[in-house]
């Protein structure tokens, strides 16, 4: 009898645990995965181990696995090893480099992206990874920001780094290009040095200073305000963002998609580095194609894919097709989904693990939503907490600042409601903030928030957390906003603006469209006295300092900018006021694609509010 009762009582506890927590057991794999991941710390802690060495690593155990597939060739572990050998040695001959010295690279997706920082790994030397996106002022800014002594840029970056040769020849940096030839002067070839060099493996004498806490890369983010800054990760923090495929269950038979750009975190840590970690095969793409994004799945037996919010919008925009669902991707990676993108995405290709994700490249916590719930960004887990410190505080929109209390501490929210999302700097939870930018990274830190003397690192989103323990992100406040996957930072847009000659005041924000994940931009200007507005002269400049992402879809003239009490621009305001010409009084213009700014109609804002025109 009573072992009767015993077996029912069993019998019925898987039943009651999961009417308590249905998502009991991918909970407890993700406390499985958080002790594995610790350990594993805790042994690269004792004895440095890099990425670079797991690599060679993975080379020993599969050197004829397949390691990367891009157009038309592949390469394997070892081979990809040996490609790095060469460009390591041709560096060490050509650019002497030395351990511990920057080099920056300005480069498309391509293999060589990956061989040369394996090269730059082998010979102990930080890569900075510039956008290939940018220019002129905004280039030599972030080469200056990582004091790197060597620049490699692609062949057909060539036109931008001459556009800004004069000043690197000045400050005696070594200019290194993609090519077989070149013959400008101040500009070396490198891929004839590279075909010259010798394979053979490079001694890690090399590299012997190397530890988890010197610098590993520099990636470049456009934060809060001004130019892009460059976050510094040192080898730690490389490994903390690896381990997300581990955590969203990436297998040794993987097969991973990678499209996205080398030089941001996404590609180059969860993507890349993961990919090393876990041994496994990368089909590098030059850059996204929707037409092309599920041939490319089913052509080369792909299982993983990474993505961010817009992505998924476009290929749940492209027309219909018979084989949808007909392809092996078990699982998306990923940030920046949309719930009803999600479910589209969900119901027309199939049953794919979406593991959305959470975290900024400089940010000292992340998120990762290991369960799969539709919407969410994350889940809260005792465990992690216990790890990483953070919390939700007040925040208050109006003066865009945290609540705080009598005390003068800031205000937990309770569950369920919004707040600013912070998280704790400490031994475990660094932030080892901007290269070059005392003022950024003080910015970022916000003092005194539970108790005196403590620091937490102000991500600057406010999100909230629902009864069950998922994350929701809810928005972005301050000076930048995100469109299509690009931070868009507001000063660095306005200063663009200011430069034209008859803006006197120019105050740039981003304004939600329908449908479209992120804020588009939007500038409010004041125009100098008895100046009119020229919108080819805007558009001319728009178009030549900043990339698409970038530009102001709208403009908006105003007779004054509306100012705080301590003069700050107000910007949520005109944020929520958007750009329907019927509720805006003030001139409005429309940046149409190719042409210029228009004046704004009520028959433009019906079409992107319909959908029917498509941002
Ligand atoms: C993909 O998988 C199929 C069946 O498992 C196999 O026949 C094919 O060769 C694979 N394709 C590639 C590119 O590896």
């Amino acid at each position: 009898m009573i072992a009767y009762i015993l077996c029912t009582v069993l019998a019925a506890l898987p039943l009651l645990i999961y009417l308590r927590n249905p998502y009991f057991l991918k909970d407890l794999r993700y406390l499985v995965n958080s002790i594995y991941i610790g350990m594993r710390m805790g042994r690269i802690n004792k004895k440095f181990y890099s990425i670079l060495d797991c690599f060679l690593d993975k080379v020993a155990k599969h050197p004829h696995k397949k390691f990367m597939v891009f157009e038309e060739s592949s390469y394997t572990y070892s081979q990809a090893d040996k490609e790095s050998n060469k460009v390591a040695r041709a560096l060490l001959t050509h650019a002497h480099l030395k351990e511990g010295d920057t080099v920056a690279l300005f480069l498309g997706n391509e293999p060589r992206f990956v061989w040369i920082w394996l090269a730059l790994s082998k010979l102990g030397c930080p890569a900075s990874f510039l956008n290939y996106n940018i220019r002129s002022k905004s280039l030599l800014h972030c080469f200056s920001c990582c004091e790197a002594k060597v620049l490699i840029a692609g062949a057909d970056l060539q036109e931008a780094v001459e556009e800004v040769l004069p000043t690197l020849k000045q400050e005696g940096i070594l200019v290194f290009i993609l090519r077989e030839h070149c013959d400008v002067d101040g500009i070396e070839s490198l891929s004839d040095k590279i075909q010259k060099a010798s394979d053979e493996p490079l001694s890690p004498q090399l590299r012997a200073n190397i530890n988890i806490k010197t610098p590993a890369l520099y990636i470049y983010t456009s934060g809060t305000t001004g130019l892009p800054k460059a976050a510094l990760l040192n080898h730690e923090r490389v490994w903390m963002a690896t381990f997300v495929q581990t955590i969203a269950g990436v297998r040794s038979d993987d097969i991973i998609y990678m499209y996205l750009p080398l030089y941001h975190t996404a590609a180059f840590l969860m993507g890349l580095c993961g990919a090393i970690e876990n041994g496994i095969t990368i089909v590098l793409r030059s850059k996204f194609s929707a037409s092309n994004f599920w041939n490319d799945c089913r052509k080369y037996n792909v299982t993983v894919i990474q993505y961010i919010g817009e992505i998924m919008r476009y290929l749940c925009n492209t027309p219909k097709r018979d084989n949808d669902k007909d392809h092996k991707v078990r699982l998306a990676l990923g940030n920046g989904i949309r719930a009803d993108t999600w479910t589209e995405f969900l119901d027309r290709f199939g049953n794919i693990h979406v593991c959305e994700c959470y975290g900024a490249t400089e940010g000292n916590i992340g998120f990762i939503n290991y369960v799969g719930k539709v919407g969410a960004i994350g889940r809260e887990h005792f465990l992690h907490k216990l790890g990483f410190p953070y919390a939700l505080i007040r925040f208050d929109t109006e003066k865009e600042e945290p609540v705080r209390d009598s005390r003068g501490f800031c205000i937990e929210v309770p569950r369920g409601e919004t707040g600013l999302f912070v998280g704790k700097i400490g031994k475990r939870t660094p932030f080892s903030g901007y290269a070059k930018n005392k003022q950024q990274t003080d910015k970022k830190k916000l003092r005194d928030v539970f108790e005196k003397g403590d620091v937490y690192f102000n991500s600057g989103d406010l999100l909230k957390i629902d009864n069950e323990g998922f994350i929701y992100f809810q928005d972005r406040i301050g000076d930048t906003f995100r469109w299509k996957g690009e931070n868009v930072a507001t000063t660095e847009v306005a200063d663009h603006l200011l430069a034209v000659n008859f803006v006197e005041e120019a105050n740039v924000y981003g304004v939600k469209v329908p449908g479209h994940e992120g804020r588009i931009g939007m500038a409010a200007l004041k125009l100098k006295e008895n100046m009119e507005f020229d919108s080819k002269a805007v558009y001319q400049h728009v178009k030549n300092y900043l990339p698409s992402y970038a530009r102001p879809r709208f403009i908006r003239i105003q007779d004054a900018l509306v100012v705080t009490g301590t003069f700050k621009q107000m910007k949520v305001k005109l944020a929520e006021e958007g750009f329907d010409p019927a509720l805006i009084r003030d001139p409005l213009f429309y940046l149409e694609d190719n042409k210029g700014y228009i004046p704004m109609t009520q028959e433009i804002f019906s079409s992107i509010a319909e959908g029917r025109l498509r941002l």
